[in-house]
């Protein structure tokens, strides 16, 4: 027997595109449900993305300040031992904690929530296959968010813990002597560095010449550099043709070179939209050819009543992007106004240090032809820095020529995401780089080497 129920918005997908479209939409007075397939609600990046991979950056950055870096500071201590299964009930505890607080937050804000697989089966309609029955819900809205997945790659067949993705980099049970990341991306790069911290010999295979393909020329470069220090090892323009498992060992083929053979492989090389079992076509919905679901500014698919948002449409895919297309398009919805500034959305890596990025790069202006000036300031100059003995990286402002306006802000130093999020209002509000150069800011913190490269457009950098 199958039970019906209605509601004015279903939402499919609990991540962080989802479960913010879900709070937002009722607080706007809407009866909304969710239909999540996991256990736990939050989506990949509280499960098994952002949150996991900051708590296991934290611990292993502890560990390899304690071993390397305490010295200096005059603190001796003796050599670090690493207990591995802490650290990582440390990361599941946090994990289960922020997934609850998601339970918590639905509660609140009473919206229902359905577990199993949701699938669209015509116009306001989804079917949900819960343990233990066939649902149907109706609603005249339906949102699609049930974000990305994994790509892999021909010739690779994933296995478990030896070749795996990050799902399995995350919990890996023991650190592996060599660990071969293919893809030297956001993902590669922040995983490759938490088990190289805690011992790994790792080897990042890298198919561009070039890592953080996407991000700003100068600042992936100056990344490298800095990465290369702490014992990571890139291998760029190299095709990994195949990876396969020998007697507990994993061999990776690079086309034209020896083979690589390692104890764990890590597969990085992007994440592709989740639109399996949807029922997309049974609506007419015809996927892009990179699969994601095409939609107008709106959110809206081609289907009446179905609008789509977070890591299955075009753009970065980012749980904050995600949030904020979930609160414009239950605005929209509701109230017929919404609204995302593309150009603000900042990308981090959580390395150490950390790498941040707002609005254009260098490349993107000179493709467009757009003239700019340029300021920057280094970290060893910020007396903060000095006082917690991490001088690596910059600061770079990139403004219009005529107007002044800020354009894009690339920061690698510490704390760079936490320090980008100014750069990101400025750039909402549409701010000068002498507006930021004419903010009073606090001495002494990181973020007075931002307003010194801000001066630096002007070429009136104070303490450089
Ligand atoms: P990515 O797109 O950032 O990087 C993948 C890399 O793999 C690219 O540089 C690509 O050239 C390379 N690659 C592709 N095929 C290859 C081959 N056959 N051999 C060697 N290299 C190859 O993807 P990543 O790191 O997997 O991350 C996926 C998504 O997750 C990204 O869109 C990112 O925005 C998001 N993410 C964001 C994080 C954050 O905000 N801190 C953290 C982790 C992921």
């Amino acid at each position: 027997m199958t039970t019906t129920r209605e509601h004015d918005l279903i939402i499919i997908g609990a991540g962080p595109g989802g479960y913010v479209a879900a709070i937002r939409a009722a607080q706007l007075g809407l009866n909304v449900c969710c239909v999540e397939q996991a256990a736990a609600l939050g989506g990949t990046c509280l499960r098994i993305g952002c949150i996991p991979s900051k708590a296991l950056l934290e611990s292993s950055h502890k560990f390899a300040q304690t071993r390397d870096h305490l010295a200096a500071h005059g603190v001796q201590v003796s050599e670090p031992r690493l207990d591995l299964s802490t650290m990582l009930r440390r990361k599941d505890q946090i994990v289960t904690t922020l997934t609850r607080g998601v339970e918590a937050l639905f509660k609140k804000n009473k919206i229902t929530r359905y577990t199993g697989h949701g699938r669209i089966d015509g116009l306001g309609r989804v079917l949900v296959e819960t343990e233990a029955e066939l649902l149907e819900l109706k609603a005249k809205s339906i949102l699609i968010a049930t974000g990305s997945k994994p790509a892999t790659l021909p010739g690779i067949a994933l296995n478990g813990q030896l070749i795996g993705t990050s799902t399995e980099a995350l919990s890996y049970s023991e650190v592996p002597r060599r660990l071969v990341v293919i893809g030297a991306g956001y993902i590669g790069l922040e995983l490759g560095s938490v088990w190289r911290r805690l011992g790994s010999q790792v080897t990042v295979l890298e198919y561009l010449d070039r890592i953080l393909a996407g991000m700003d020329a100068e600042l992936a470069a100056e990344a490298k550099k800095v990465f290369e220090k702490q014992g990571l090892e890139f291998k760029l323009g190299c095709k990994v043709t195949a990876a396969r498992v020998e007697k507990d060992q994993c061999v990776v083929e690079v086309e034209g070179q020896e083979p690589l053979r390692c104890d764990r492989v890590l597969m990085a090389v992007g994440r592709v939209p989740n639109t399996d079992r949807l029922g997309l076509e049974g609506v007419g919905i015809e996927l892009h050819k990179k699969g994601f679901i095409p939609v107008n500014e709106q959110f809206k698919t081609t289907a009446d009543g179905i609008y789509a948002i977070g890591d299955v449409i075009v753009g970065p895919m980012l749980a904050h992007k995600a949030e904020e297309e979930g609160v414009a398009f239950a605005e929209y919805l509701v109230t017929g106004r919404g609204h995302v500034n593309y150009d603000a959305i900042a990308g981090v890596v959580y390395t150490e240090p950390e790498i941040a990025s707002v609005g254009k790069t260098e490349e993107q202006l000179n493709e467009f032809g757009t003239e700019y000036r340029k300021g920057s300031f280094p970290f060893r100059a910020n007396a903060r820095a000095r006082t917690l003995n991490q001088l690596e990286g910059w600061v770079k402002v990139l403004a219009d020529k005529k107007t002044d306006r800020i354009l894009g802000v690339h920061i690698i130093g510490p704390h760079a995401g936490d320090l980008i999020n100014e750069a990101a209002a400025a750039i909402s509000f549409g701010a000068s780089s002498e507006d930021l150069a004419r903010t009073c800011h606090v001495h002494p913190t990181l973020g007075e080497a931002l307003r010194e490269a801000a001066l630096g457009v002007a070429g009136r950098t104070i303490n450089f």
